[in-house]
């Protein structure tokens, strides 16, 4: 698997990212088995946020790195903050809602790092779009944390195009991404200049629900897209392949459960499609050739 950097700067990922969004889910023997079937396969890049599992599953992690302390050295972690919504773990929270000041970000990053039990985070993500974000709050929360070793780089997430321009403009260092939903169920990016201008800042982007959370894969969706077998691929692998094949070379961040289908999509990034039949798979997921 190649590993590779999201910008000049750093960080280098492994180029397939697995997201832990699902992780709750399974139990901590299968957790274990998910992160070391991960590693053994190349993906060494792993994407939290402080909110999944109702912010349980950065603590579930960390206890996967507890039980397996020499993981942590060939492993990048990614984590996000910025997000808030009612839960009896956080009982001061009435409505949902976003917080970017300078306070909360600091005080997410510093949880964060105790419930992943590590002391720096690769790449800390500003989950969502805040419309009361102070540009300066964030530049500062950022920059400090840098300066203490807490945090190595920042990005963004779901951010549009002006959002992330007006952001890096108040920074002395690069957002290195903006993971967005690209899918062959989400095709806006490809054509709304999101990875235009991830392109002109030389930006890597990060795909989250790259399979569109799994709702595209169906048995007879499986059976239209026959291109799958020409490759000698899966359905799925077919599908990370043509997004990886986009020349802003996207990261996706897979989110299965299953260490096999870990070991699926890391063969994604052996298919190389052609050009042909990049175009003649958009055509069957838009139902139209181009103009
Ligand atoms: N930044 C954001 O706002 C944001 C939002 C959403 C997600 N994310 C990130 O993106 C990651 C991935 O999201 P996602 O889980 O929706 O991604 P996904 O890879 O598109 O979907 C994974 C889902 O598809 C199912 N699936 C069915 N067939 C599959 C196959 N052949 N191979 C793989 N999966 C298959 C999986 O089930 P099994 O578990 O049974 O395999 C799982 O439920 C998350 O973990 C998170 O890190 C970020």
């Amino acid at each position: 698997m190649e590993q590779r950097k999201l910008h000049a700067n750093g960080p280098l990922c492994s180029r397939i990212i697995c997201g832990a969004w699902r992780w709750h889910t399974i139990s901590h023997e299968q957790l274990d088995r998910l992160v070391q079937t991960a590693l053994d396969a190349g993906i060494r890049s792993f994407d939290h946020a402080d909110v999944y599992g109702d912010h349980s599953n950065e603590e579930l992690f960390g206890q996967v790195l507890r039980r397996n302390p020499g993981l942590r050295k060939g492993m990048q972690l990614i984590t996000k903050c910025g997000v808030k919504f009612p839960s009896t773990r956080r009982p001061s929270t009435r409505v949902k809602h976003y917080d970017t000041s300078s306070k909360h970000i600091i005080w997410s990053v510093e949880n964060s790092l105790k419930m992943l039990n590590t002391d720096v985070l690769d790449l800390l993500l500003i989950h969502r779009p805040d419309p009361l974000m102070d540009p300066h709050e964030v530049a500062e929360a950022l920059s400090s944390l840098r300066s203490d070793g807490k945090l190595l780089h920042a990005g963004v997430s779901n951010f549009t195009i002006s959002q992330f321009r007006m952001l890096q403009s108040y920074l002395s260092f690069p957002l290195v991404t903006n993971q967005i939903e690209i899918s062959l169920s989400r095709l806006d990016p490809f054509f709304n200049g999101d990875l235009d201008f991830l392109m002109e800042q030389r930006v890597s982007p990060m795909a989250w629900s790259p399979l569109g959370g799994g709702k595209t894969i169906s048995a007879d969706e499986r059976e239209v897209f026959q291109m799958a077998s020409k490759y000698n691929g899966t359905y799925s692998q077919l599908s990370l392949a043509w997004i990886m094949k986009h020349p802003s070379t996207i990261f996706p961040v897979i989110g299965t459960t299953k260490p096999e289908r870990i070991i699926e999509a890391a063969g994604s990034f052996d298919i190389q499609i052609d050009r042909q039949d990049w175009f003649g798979i958009l055509k069957w997921v838009t139902g139209k050739d181009v103009a």
